[in-house]
């Protein structure tokens, strides 16, 4: 399945200069496709940059790297380009999680095997496997963690705004339909539901918005990642709404990146529900297992921690499972992504 490819110039002058090298400089180096999403988020640059340390000359490996910018169409070009350039392993970060079963079975037809990171493809299982996150599990523990935040505050009434994330992706669908179902449960209103894009501007925008529209009305905000929230926070200071543990509003992210914790730690962001970008080792692992001719997980759940200002809610108890919630200090934010 490899190709070879020669290193010159640069990379093979690093390469002697680290003296680490774990190829030689005519060794065969696997190549690696990877169609991102984009660019829209501290969480998205974080998953870039964990493919770019591992799949590198000196692991044995030329990354062929493509930003989508948050466009299906340049996505599903990208891995056609893939296929043309006939690398040996594609790695596909699904914008939507819908609309890939063609654009698969040529890879297959190609001989190219597919790793699926982060979002999930609902519509088709030619791919060997993927390495992400349970979205719904995110969005139920966020739900369980309201519910026992306001019982420990004596709060009866939660009237609930929600900034999503982009539309389409499964991020989105699952974190929605994971909060949702608590809300049912719990018979609490959501007074609206609008997309933020994963992005600070949108989410700034979107709360805008709604800081205009229920003015009064409201004391959750609940954005579906961090970026999302920093804007929604920009947006409620602007509109002399507080929020925070001191404040009017309780506001609940999910991605968990360092400035998150940050947010989390000062007590402007209640609770942060972490998803976790670092990927790239378990899909090399992957990339290993089919060199040497392993059948690989199907699909692998990245490890992920609920994050909180402080210890009111020590524990929830999410499908059966009882979590921990993880007051952030100071060595946790230095630790995280
Ligand atoms: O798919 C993961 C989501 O996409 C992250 O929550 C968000 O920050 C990113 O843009």
């Amino acid at each position: 399945m490899k190709k070879r490819v020669l290193l010159a110039g640069a990379a093979l002058a690093a390469m002697t200069v680290a003296g680490a090298m774990t190829v030689s400089a005519e060794e065969d180096l696997i190549t690696v496709g990877f169609a991102q999403v984009g660019h829209e988020s501290d969480w998205r640059t974080a998953s870039t940059q964990s493919c770019q340390d591992v799949f590198t000359a000196e692991n044995g490996y030329e990354l062929v790297f493509v930003d989508c910018d948050n466009d299906s169409a340049v996505q599903l070009e990208a891995v056609r380009n893939f296929i043309e350039q006939d690398v040996d392993y594609i790695i596909i970060d699904p914008i939507v999680s819908t609309g890939w079963d063609t654009v698969l079975t040529e890879c297959e037809d190609a001989g190219i095997p597919v790793i699926v990171i982060d979002r999930t493809i609902d519509d088709s299982d030619k791919y060997v496997s993927w390495v992400g996150s349970n979205f719904k599990t995110e969005g139920l523990a966020a739900g369980e963690w309201l519910k026992a935040y306001a019982d420990a505050k004596g709060i009866e009434e939660l009237n609930i705004l929600v900034i999503e994330g982009s539309t389409g992706a499964s991020a989105t669908i699952g974190r929605t339909e994971g909060f949702k179902e608590i809300a049912d449960k719990y018979g609490w209103t959501i007074l609206d539901s609008q997309t933020g894009d994963f992005t600070q501007d949108g989410g700034q925008e979107v709360m805008e918005s709604y800081c205009k529209s229920y003015e009064g009305q409201f004391n959750v905000v609940v954005c579906q990642n961090d970026n999302e929230a920093f804007g929604a926070m920009d947006a409620m200071t602007a509109a002399g709404v507080s929020y925070g543990v001191d404040g009017d509003v309780i506001l609940i992210s999910f991605d968990a990146c360092t400035a998150g914790l940050q947010y989390v730690q000062a007590g402007d962001i209640n609770a942060d529900f972490e998803c976790n970008p670092l990927a790239a080792p378990f899909v090399e692992e992957v990339i290993q297992q089919l060199e040497a001719g392993e059948e690989p997980e199907k699909e692998v759940y990245m490890e992920e921690h609920w994050f909180v200002y402080d210890d009111t809610v020590p524990s929830i108890t999410v499908d059966g499972t009882e979590m921990e919630m993880t007051v952030v200090t100071d060595e946790i934010v230095e630790a995280q992504y």
